[in-house]
């Protein structure tokens, strides 16, 4: 399999780091040369940069200041993790990338996708994924798995329940823009069933 940059979105809850997890393993059995990572986050200083964005003591963060974090936090582990990695012709399964950007900042903080895409335009500097997997889950069941525990809760967790609409309304416009790319995958199933129809879909980049 040639280098290639995956990255897996969807609401909070979606299960998509389990999944994640799960096709690392797969690829790694098939012997394809495989690095996971996430968002924000992935390297020392984004993972800095990580502890104060989600802190849930950090109530007063503006808007623009938390995009602009965000972004930051993804040029440092591009240029550090991401990019020596796909130079190394590995594939690079990515836990969030620019589309949470663009769902979040974008839409849930209402910034506006164009204010949010020129900012990562710089961060970015043309690295995009080649696939992106949606993992499909309504935010009040993706909320509710989140507030039983599957995982610690975070400052975004604690937005309204009309916060996260906006976002997940958001993600239905990225899709929209970009079918190619950015591929929906059901979550409301067992992991074990979320899996196989991600590996079709990294199948099928492969055959390309
Ligand atoms: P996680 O729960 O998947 O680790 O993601 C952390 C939170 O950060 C989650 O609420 C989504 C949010 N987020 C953004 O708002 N913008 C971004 O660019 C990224 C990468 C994450």
């Amino acid at each position: 399999m040639k280098r290639k940059f995956i990255t897996f979105e969807g609401p909070e809850g979606s299960g998509k780091t389990s999944v994640l997890k799960a096709v690392e393993a797969r690829l790694k059995r098939r012997g394809v040369d495989v690095l996971s990572t996430r968002e924000p986050g992935g390297s020392d200083i984004a993972e800095q940069i990580r502890q104060i964005i989600l802190d849930i003591e950090n109530r007063k963060m503006e808007p623009r200041t938390e995009a602009m974090l965000y972004a930051a936090a993804r040029r440092q582990h591009i240029s550090e993790v991401i990019w020596p990695a796909l130079e190394d012709e590995k594939v690079v399964l990515c836990d969030r990338f620019v589309d949470s950007s663009l769902a979040y900042q974008g839409y849930g903080r209402q910034l506006g996708y164009e204010a949010v895409y020129d900012l990562n335009l710089f961060a970015i500097n043309g690295c995009l994924p080649d696939l992106t997997i949606f993992i499909d889950v309504p935010p009040t069941i993706g909320l509710d798995r989140v507030f039983d525990n599957s995982r610690d809760v975070n400052r975004l967790d604690l937005e309204s329940l009309t916060f996260h609409e906006r976002v997940y309304r958001g993600y239905q416009l990225l899709i929209d823009k970009e079918p190619g790319r950015i591929k929906v995958v059901d979550g409301n199933r067992p992991v074990e069933d979320v899996v196989p129809d991600v590996m079709a879909l990294i199948g099928m980049l492969e055959d390309t």
